[in-house]
């Protein structure tokens, strides 16, 4: 995959292409989306990191076939068909509801009992209050399944089945007084 291929940049500096993990739009709509929800379930905000957003370009760029969790700590979609290659306003415009798509997997599930059910992993990753740094990046994947992809990298990696992780990392959207969120939880007395 040689995304430089399809690289174009208007006259104005206007990069019209897939956007590159170093495009300031790409990374604050992949950031606003994380922290949008992160804050709403009391996590920190997290940092972008090169480093693994690199990691993130290399995967996805490499185009399997069949997109896979290639490991500990990523998230991936993937669309079809892509966004045209010189759309790059459709490729963030992917991104952000990629990433907001991850969260619509809350409702299945069970705050009462942390843990791992099935077709959450994106959500939990998502919202994880262990992670602090993330990466991600964008591939059009001619020819291949599902060839609009979107990988981010997380870490520390959520997701981690140890005792107790998922209670203390994956919190519902009420938090405790003075933690991170904007919606504290209100305990209103009655006399
Ligand atoms: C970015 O991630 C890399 C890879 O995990 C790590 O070695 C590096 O310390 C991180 N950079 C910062 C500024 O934390
Ligand atoms: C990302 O999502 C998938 C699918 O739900 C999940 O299996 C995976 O564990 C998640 N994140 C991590 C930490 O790899």
């Amino acid at each position: 995959m040689k995304i430089s291929t399809f690289l174009v940049v208007a006259a104005a500096g206007t990069a019209i292409a897939i956007p590159k993990i170093n495009d300031e739009n790409f990374k604050n709509t992949a950031l606003n989306a994380h922290h949008y929800w992160r804050e709403i379930h009391c996590a920190q905000a997290v940092a972008w990191n090169d480093t693994i957003a690199r990691a993130a370009k290399e995967s996805v760029e490499s185009c399997p076939q069949n997109q896979r969790h290639d490991r500990a700590g990523s998230n991936l979609s993937a669309a079809s068909p892509p966004p045209a290659d010189d759309d790059n306003d459709r490729w963030i415009e992917m991104t952000r509801e990629m990433i907001h798509g991850w969260h619509e997997e809350e409702y299945k599930y069970d705050y009462a009992h942390p843990g791992t059910p099935e077709g959450t992993g994106h959500f939990t990753q998502l919202v994880w209050r262990g992670t602090t740094q993330i990466g991600c990046a964008l591939a059009s994947c001619k020819g291949k399944n599902m060839p609009g992809r979107l990988y981010c990298f997380y870490e520390p990696a959520g997701n981690i089945i140890n005792d107790g992780m998922y209670a203390a990392n994956v919190y519902p959207p009420e938090c405790p007084h003075g933690w991170y969120g904007r919606k504290e939880k209100r305990v209103v007395f009655t006399a």
